[in-house]
């Protein structure tokens, strides 16, 4: 199968100052879609009626949520590829090459290929990386991954550039709808590496998620996050702020027709916990984490957390 070259990651040679100072974890570790779319064999946790959340800079029913976020989804889908590059420039191209670089997938000399889950995987972006990764890298087209995401839509948009791509028909890729939250299609201690890039912000329930997370994953396994963060110092800020509320919305419209979605897009950016905060999370569900836990991207527009579910408890 024609595999994508790794062109991309050359190219991110010479843009390294939008690239983190230190790309390599250190050495130390501290402690501490709808139920019934045709690719689900899942069920979506069911939370309290009464607690509330935030869906942006509202206040919506914990229950209602999901289905909120899975509407802006469905909305976007067949956007959502072109709309990433309108709105980043590019960049979220460098960001997930980086990601995926840092991670390494792939049968490694004397061991065997990985099982892969890429949660809130949507169109395919970060679980096409890891399989050219793992091919141009290492040799390996047995190395899989699990595009799981909770929006139908979003996956079939990946399952056409997969087939578009060359990845399908093959055994390394396979997509399906799972919440986040619960992963119920996916047996304990079974993944080596659990990635979820610019999904974890749309989650009701992060901890869930998180506690899924290292469920999953076999003692040794590696949890990775790619999410929008904050970004410093201030001044910079100010100016990132007003190039998302005013400028994404009015793209949003103008590219894809659709300002609502592209305004909850924001708003849950300025949601999302704070880059150590984020790590403490990461922490309290058990993962190990290196340093301060987290790696910041171009200023902290966008950063990487990453976590090791020790081999014991
Ligand atoms: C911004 S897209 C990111 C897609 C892809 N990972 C990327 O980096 O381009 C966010 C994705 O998160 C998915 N999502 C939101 N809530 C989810 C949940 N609870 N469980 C799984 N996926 C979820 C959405 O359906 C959407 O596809």
């Amino acid at each position: 199968m024609a595999a994508r070259p790794l062109a991309r990651a050359a190219r991110a040679a010479p843009l390294r100052p939008f690239l983190p100072q230190s790309a390599v974890l250190p050495r130390f570790y501290s402690a501490p879609s709808k139920p019934s779319d045709p690719l689900s064999n899942s069920q979506q946790s069911a939370p309290s009626e009464s607690d509330t959340t935030h869906f942006g800079f509202r206040t919506v029913k914990t229950s209602e949520k999901a289905d909120k976020v899975h509407d802006v989804f469905s909305s976007v889908a067949a956007s959502y590829d072109i709309m990433n590059d309108v709105m980043s420039a590019g960049i979220h191209r460098l960001w997930k090459d980086h990601f995926v670089r840092s991670l390494d997938p792939g049968r490694k000399p004397g061991g065997s290929p990985q099982q892969i889950l890429d949660v809130a995987g949507g169109t395919g972006d970060i679980a096409f990386r890891m399989l050219d990764n793992a091919a141009n890298l290492h040799h390996d087209l047995e190395t899989s991954v699990i595009c799981a995401d909770i929006n139908g839509d979003m996956l079939r948009e990946g399952e056409k550039r997969a087939h578009a791509q060359g990845y399908l028909p093959s055994d390394r890729i396979s997509f399906k709808v799972q919440d986040a939250e619960t992963l119920d299609a996916i047996p304990d201690n079974s993944m080596d590496l659990y990635t979820i890039s610019f999904g974890i912000r749309n989650v009701t329930r992060i901890d869930k998620a998180l506690e899924s997370a290292y469920r999953v994953l076999k003692p040794g396994g590696v949890f990775a996050c790619l999410e929008f963060s904050k970004v410093s110092p201030a001044p910079l800020d100010a100016l990132y702020q007003m190039y998302s509320f005013s400028i994404i919305p009015m793209m949003g419209q103008l590219v894809a027709g659709d300002r609502d979605s592209y305004q909850y897009l924001v708003e849950s950016i300025k949601k999302f916990p704070s880059q150590d905060e984020f790590a403490q999370m990461v922490r309290n569900a058990g993962f190990l984490t290196a340093g301060r836990g987290y790696e910041e991207l171009t200023f902290g527009v966008s950063s990487i957390w990453k976590g090791i579910k020790p081999l014991k408890k």
